[in-house]
């Protein structure tokens, strides 16, 4: 099992490759590697890259060199329009997906990392183990009543009202950009749930079809899972499909004082 390193703790070896292809509009690409494979510290490689060759967006620019500089350069990414979550990462310094990202034709640099604060598992692909092992924890399933389920067959309706509660939470698409930019989710990853899993568990607190809202709340109701948010909003900010992780968390914590 290859040892895995933070890359925010890690001493970047200050290494860096230039890759140089023939250029009539150049930008430069600063991109994070590691390869557990190698005994190399972590360090940044440079690419040059023409942008009239390849797509408008960060995550074009990634493929472009894949493709044609270092087949070995190593990102997750499956839809291309910001729907799968898979291509976030730390562009610029915020957290966001490649895929929505345009290249800043003004700056002529973008530095790429991987989400801060997670284990690398290679270049810009971090290890989300944690996270969906936590996402697992909250039961984001509908759960309802199988006695009522077994004399009603019928689908459950909901009401405008109701459904409309669910707007801003049923969006995410579980990218980690909101979590990885936390603070008090880089200190306690294993105990505080982070914005993404809290918003996901709003969105089953919220469901007037969900018959589990008791229990679901009971479970958030410790030191650590929910009450580690100390509002700092670093989540709201850095959220690429423009949702409201801290009021998410906020709802929870008034629906626990009530429960
Ligand atoms: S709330 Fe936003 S940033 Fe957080 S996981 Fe969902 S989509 Fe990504
Ligand atoms: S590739 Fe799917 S969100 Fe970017």
């Amino acid at each position: 099992m290859a040892e895995l390193l933070l890359p925010h703790n890690s001493r970047i070896s200050g290494k860096r490759q230039k890759n140089t292809i023939e250029a009539k509009n150049k930008y430069c690409f600063e991109i994070y590697r590691y390869n557990p494979q190698s005994n190399e510290n972590p360090h940044i490689d440079i690419f040059e890259v023409d942008t009239s060759k390849c797509g408008p967006m960060v995550l074009d620019a990634l493929i472009y060199i894949k493709d044609n500089i270092d087949p070995t350069l190593t990102f997750r990414r499956s839809c291309r329009e910001g729907v799968c979550g898979s291509c976030s990462m730390n562009i610029d310094g915020k957290n966001t997906l490649a895929c929505t990202k345009a290249i800043e034709q003004n700056h002529k640099t973008t530095k790429i990392y991987p989400l801060p604060h997670m284990p690398v598992i290679k270049d810009l692909v971090p290890n989300l183990n944690n996270f969906y092992k936590q996402y697992k924890s909250i039961k984001p399933w509908l759960q309802t009543d199988p006695q009522q389920r077994k004399h009603d067959n019928r689908e459950i309706h909901q009401t405008p009202e109701d459904r409309k509660k669910l707007d801003g939470l049923y969006e995410c698409i579980l990218c980690a950009s909101c979590s990885a930019s936390c603070p008090s989710y880089w200190w306690n990853p294993e105990k505080y749930l982070g914005p993404a899993i809290l918003l996901q568990a709003n969105r089953f607190i919220q469901d007037s079809r969900d018959t589990a809202t008791k229990e679901r709340l009971e479970a958030l109701d410790d030191t650590f899972s929910l009450y580690r948010c100390h509002t700092i909003m670093n989540c709201t900010q850095t959220c690429p499909k423009g949702l409201n992780p801290a009021h998410a968390i906020a709802s929870i914590k008034k629906s626990v004082a009530q429960n």
